[in-house]
């Protein structure tokens, strides 16, 4: 035990982690020069494509360090804010962290965030500054930055590049000479907590664990704490490039078990693992339960792909534990799941994950945040679907969520942040110079109000000079309401929003207009209305079609005009019917676009 070594690399997005764990993997052989391909851990598609983390990733590489072989343990964590939740997870599986700064931006946002998530528990912190090979690195800027935040000593800084490998022997050394070895006693009774899973078609869930104190082995029978089932373990092993089957591992280790079943509610992340014949009295402290912010309806396209849907989301759920989701039905879209997720990336990430990993075809309808309604008689109601809030008639009042930003940006850009924060309904609450040129700024602001656009805006109003990130602090009153859109006076509950009062006009107006682009001309006028309770808001009309699109046929081609009357058939199936109007999928996906 005393030469494993269990580390996450943590940091705010794009600072080098995912491109420093390459360099890891190459230097010690981990992976040949022919299987090395950038981000070797990153291996959903999706992550490539975007060039973004979205799981962590956990792999065991040996290095060889005076005579001695240490096993290193270690787990990629994403720097997104809204896969913060995976970092917390791998946060909890490990003695020590990685602390990559990018050299040429400094410290962020996420980088303190994360760097708090790994003080509370205790890691052992290694701040490196990265992307040294850059002509723009400002070593001894970030430095100071780093010792402000870390309050540590100067020699305790390593430098890096994760491009051209300079300094990742230091890094090494550093791992070994800083980073505990795990404790736990192998002898006492199996204490493992799953920190990941995934679903493998073939070979059923595959959980992956660290053990803090017994043993695990081949053929063990083991038993999950939460529901005490028991279970055979068919396969135990460690996670290399490939996983690698082992006969026994203890304390400290970082592994995998395969028990064969395809029942994804057997097992549950965050989750302690023990042995039926003598099991551990005590969980291990695992992470907080993770609570969704932003909720959405996920719907079938045809109602008939309802129960694939469903399998589809608990096998996703395996894997993302942040991913909630209950059944629901909508008049317009018929059953579907009402979905909870951590933030819009999120929320479009696990829409892709659905259609490229299960082939489930998927409408999603406008997102909103979770909100607490009140009744005149006192009562708690809790509304993550528009069609939830109570009438007027007997509603006392809404609680919506509040987070506080934190927004690290250049003395420049203050006053047209200020200004973007105070749109938001927000209040500035804190401002503290980092360095002469660079500031902190704490706001609250309504969860809402960021959900959707504020990063994009942020982002363009600081040239890129802003991060961002936020925690949820509580609940406030807020005079919300909840705006229809009605397609000829029927109302479609899949296009409900909630929303404050003073933008719900400017809103019904902008969601009018754009359905007013996407909906085909029909056989008659279409009119489109936004609506606070009975009270109309916003109108646009489309008028009707003149002709029948048969018309032109004369009568006289039989064979042509029914290849048109399929071809309109075949495009009304991704159209769902609302009343007589005939709404195209994509109607529904493209209003999410407007925020
Ligand atoms: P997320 O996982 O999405 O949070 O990103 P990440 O922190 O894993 O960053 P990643 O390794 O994907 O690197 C981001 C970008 O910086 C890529 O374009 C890399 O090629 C580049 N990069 C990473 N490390 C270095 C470095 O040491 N030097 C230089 N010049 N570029 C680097």
């Amino acid at each position: 035990m005393k030469n494993i070594r269990n580390f996450c690399i943590i940091a705010h997005i794009d600072h080098g982690k995912s491109t420093l764990a390459d360099r890891m993997l190459e230097m010690t052989n981990a992976i040949s020069e022919r299987e090395m391909q950038s981000q070797a851990l990153d291996d959903m598609d999706l992550e490539r494509e975007r060039g973004i983390t979205i799981k962590a990733h956990a792999i065991q590489i040996q290095h060889e360090h005076e005579g001695e072989t240490y096993i290193f343990n270690l787990i990629d964590t994403p720097g997104h804010v809204d896969f913060s939740y995976e970092v917390s997870r791998s946060i909890a599986a490990c003695e020590g962290a990685l602390l990559l700064v990018d050299a040429t931006q400094g410290v962020q946002a996420q980088t303190i965030s994360n760097l708090y998530l790994a003080i509370e528990h205790d890691l052992e912190i290694i701040p490196v500054l990265n992307k040294i090979d850059m002509p723009s690195a400002m070593v001894e800027e970030v430095s100071e930055e780093v010792i402000d935040l870390l309050g540590c000593d100067p020699d305790d800084i390593l430098t890096a590049s994760g491009k051209t490998g300079e300094g990742v022997d230091k890094i090494f050394e550093a791992i070994i000479n800083r980073i505990p070895a795990p404790e736990g006693d192998p002898e006492a009774p199996l204490q493992a907590m799953i920190f990941d899973s995934v679903f493998d078609k073939y070979r059923g869930v595959i959980a992956y664990f660290r053990i803090f104190n017994g043993k695990i082995r081949k053929n063990d029978m083991v038993q999950f704490f939460s529901n005490k089932k028991n279970l055979q373990a068919n396969e135990i092993g460690v996670l290399k490039m490939i996983q690698q089957p082992e006969k026994e591992l203890s304390a400290g280790a970082v592994g995998y078990v395969i028990t064969g079943t395809k029942d994804s509610s057997d097992i549950k992340v965050g989750d302690t693992l023990t042995l039926q014949e003598n099991p551990t009295p005590t969980p291990v402290k695992g992470f907080e339960e993770v609570k969704p912010m932003v909720f959405a309806g996920i719907f079938p396209i045809d109602n008939d792909d309802f129960e694939d849907l469903r399998d589809a989301l608990e096998k996703l759920q395996l894997n993302d534990a942040s991913l909630i989701f209950a059944p629901e039905t909508s008049a317009a879209l018929g059953f579907g799941f009402r979905c909870g997720f951590l933030g819009m990336l999120h929320l479009e990430i696990i829409q892709e994950r659905l259609e490229r990993e299960f082939d489930q075809n998927v409408i999603t309808t406008v997102p909103n945040v979770g909100y607490f309604a009140y009744n005149k008689k006192g009562e708690e109601i809790i509304v993550n679907n528009p069609s939830e809030l109570p009438d007027p008639t007997v509603l006392d009042r809404v609680e919506e969520p509040y987070i506080q930003a934190q927004i690290i940006t250049s003395p420049d850009y203050i006053g047209p942040i200020m200004g973007l924060c105070m749109e938001k309904r927000g209040m500035i609450k804190n401002q503290v110079y980092l360095t002469t040129n660079r500031v902190e700024l704490t706001f609250e602001l309504p969860l809402a109000e960021i959900v959707f656009d504020f990063y994009d805006k942020l982002k363009t109003i600081s040239r890129g000079y802003a991060s961002f990130d936020y925690t949820p602090i509580d609940y406030r009153a807020s005079d919300l309401v909840k705006l229809d859109i009605k397609l000829n006076s029927e109302a479609v509950d899949a296009f409900s929003s909630l929303i404050h009062r003073d933008k719900a006009a400017a809103f019904g107006r902008r969601l009018c207009k754009r359905l007013k682009e996407i909906l085909p001309r029909q056989q008659f006028q279409i009119a489109i209305q936004a609506a606070i309770g009975a009270k109309i808001v916003a109108r646009e009309t489309i008028s009707a079609l003149r002709k029948d699109v048969t018309a032109k046929c004369y009568g006289g081609d039989i064979s042509r005009k029914r290849k048109l009357l399929e071809k309109q058939k075949a495009g009304k199936k991704r159209m769902r019917e609302v009343g007589n109007v005939q709404v195209p999928q994509k109607a529904f996906l493209d209003v999410l676009k407007l925020g």
